[in-house]
């Protein structure tokens, strides 16, 4: 496995939209565990692959990824796609690794049902609440070239957008 480039915002790539995969082989797999990877270093809990500079729908998250004693629920998603949500909406602080640093509560359906493929090419289904619900959300919007900060106001997305150029500006000097 292999560490990727996460790409931090203004990137374009951050806002295309991804193609969706046509089987999942041995290319794909390494790309998901390159993700995979790459999420637990930064460290994260969902990675889209537009956030490494890659456009196809693929994302992997872990809620429950713990370094200390290695304990790790992966979830590997191909072309999701949410096939039913919840009118009851959730409020809740998002943040995200192309985002660094920047926080903002996003208000999205409480519970989604999600069909995708999983790493073995099997078709599966995921009903999520909660933070899983936010994050696979989150996840699936970047696929489509949405960051979490297009669903708050310009004045604090600008902002943010600002701080993130500066913060990346300055890791570079370093
Ligand atoms: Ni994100």
């Amino acid at each position: 496995m292999s560490k990727l480039k996460i790409y931090t915002v203004p990137a374009p790539v951050l806002k295309e939209k991804a193609q969706p995969v046509a089987r999942i082989d041995d290319t794909i797999r390494k790309q998901m565990d390159d993700m995979l990877e790459t999420m637990y270093a930064a460290p994260g809990i969902g990675l889209a692959a537009n956030q490494v500079g890659l456009l196809n729908r693929v994302l992997v998250m872990d809620l429950e990824y713990r370094e200390e004693d290695g304990a790790a629920n992966p979830i590997f998603m191909a072309n999701p796609e949410i096939i039913w949500h919840s009118e009851e909406l959730s409020c809740m602080e998002e943040g995200c690794l192309s985002i660094p640093e920047q926080f903002a509560e996003v208000k999205r359906p409480a519970q989604v049902k999600v069909k995708y493929i999983d790493r073995d090419n099997k078709e599966q289904e995921l009903d999520a609440s909660g933070l899983l619900s936010h994050c696979v959300q989150h996840e699936i919007d970047h696929l489509d070239g949405i960051r979490f900060i297009d669903h708050i106001s310009s004045l604090k997305r600008n902002m943010m957008v600002r701080r993130v150029k500066k913060l990346v500006k300055d890791y570079e000097v370093l």
